[in-house]
């Protein structure tokens, strides 16, 4: 039995939160998630953003499943750096995972994209690059203003992940690619590219390649069915990862997993979409990411069966819908939590 900590967060969190819950149940009845209250209500009232003793409460479950995280009301940065991300460094979170995958039933952008011929996963380094927070600013207003942003990479954090997403590639079509920008960025690009060589005469059955990212980003338009599996850093996937999101139908559908691959902290589960203030409290938003989530969730906690059941049964949902109709939130959670139901 594991026991999971919830954090619906803000707007559309909590409606989506409560269908994924839905699945959870039908799946595991056995488990008991733990709601947390954090978000922006709770900083709001009480100026608390996450708390050491909250933190280690949350280290103590096996899994979190979290909604989104942000409302106008809070100053830009303050629960990014202060809750989402502070969970990601504090429990080493290294494996960004972001599944992209085309179903049938859902419009592309792309005119030519086919379902079932784009399907990849970025991993995006987790806990490392810009997002490390290092950097500063000098006269700030002035019109002398300086700031700085600092890329942290060590060959540490670098070779983890890369070695993830090697492993990742073995269990899919064996094809990795790295994506950085060693052309200019010529310190954390040249660590990255070195890791990445030595790294594959470890995996010389995985066929490799190398892409400055602005090239991604075009490719991943014109060729998405390319990819397999993508490594690259923190914000760089970032970035490509919104892309991946809108070729597959738009970032509703993307589900992401923060994972600690070695264990020692919990991993986290979260919708790759926003709080979107503008259409919460309407019941309008689309679950499936989250629910999607659940299904990483399930896998990261060795139960592939119902991992494969949710997921499967997201995309039957996905089958029956006319694109562009508008989605009932709470119908959509009912839909798929009977459809896992069915096919447990
Ligand atoms: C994401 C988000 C976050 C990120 C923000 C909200 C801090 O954009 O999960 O992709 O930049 O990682
Ligand atoms: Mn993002």
């Amino acid at each position: 039995m594991s026991s999971i900590a919830v954090i619906p967060g803000d707007g559309i969190g909590k409606e989506v939160v409560d269908q994924a819950l839905k699945v959870v149940r039908v799946v595991r009845p056995d488990w008991e998630p733990v709601p947390y209250d954090l978000g922006a209500s709770r900083y709001n009232a009480t100026g608390e953003i996450l708390p050491d003793s909250v933190l280690d409460e949350l280290d103590r479950h096996d899994a979190i499943l979290l909604g989104a995280i942000g409302d106008p009301s809070v100053p830009p940065g303050v629960l990014e750096r202060g809750l989402l991300l502070r969970l990601r460094f504090e429990f080493d979170q290294y494996v960004n995972l972001r599944p992209s995958r085309l179903y049938p039933g859902v419009k592309s952008p792309l005119a030519d994209a086919k379902p079932g011929e784009v399907d990849f996963v970025v991993v995006r380094e987790g806990t490392e690059g810009l997002y490390a927070g290092a950097g500063g600013s000098l006269h700030k207003g002035t019109a002398a203003e300086i700031a700085t942003e600092e890329s942290l990479n060590t060959r540490y954090g670098v070779e983890r992940v890369i070695r993830d997403a090697f492993e990742r590639a073995r269990s899919r079509r064996g094809k990795l690619t790295l994506v950085h920008k060693t052309n200019v960025l010529t310190h954390a690009g040249g660590l990255w590219k070195q890791a990445f060589d030595e790294v594959s005469e470890d995996y010389r059955d995985i066929a490799t390649d190398y892409q400055h990212v602005d090239a991604a980003a075009m490719f991943m338009v014109t060729k998405p069915s390319d990819y397999d599996v993508v490594v690259t850093d923190n914000l760089f996937g970032d970035i490509i990862t919104d892309i991946a999101a809108a070729v597959t139908g738009g970032i509703g559908l993307a589900s992401s997993g923060c994972v600690n691959p070695d264990r020692s902290h919990p991993s986290m589960f979260e919708p790759v979409h926003g709080s979107a203030p503008d259409i919460a409290g309407q019941g309008v938003a689309d679950p499936l990411a989250a629910i999607g989530s659940v299904s990483l969730l399930l896998e990261h906690l060795g139960e592939p069966k119902s991992a494969a059941v949710v997921q499967e049964a997201v995309e039957r949902e996905l089958s029956t819908r006319v694109p562009g109709a508008p989605v009932a939130t709470a119908e959509v959670g009912d839909r798929v939590a009977q459809d896992v139901e069915q096919h447990l």
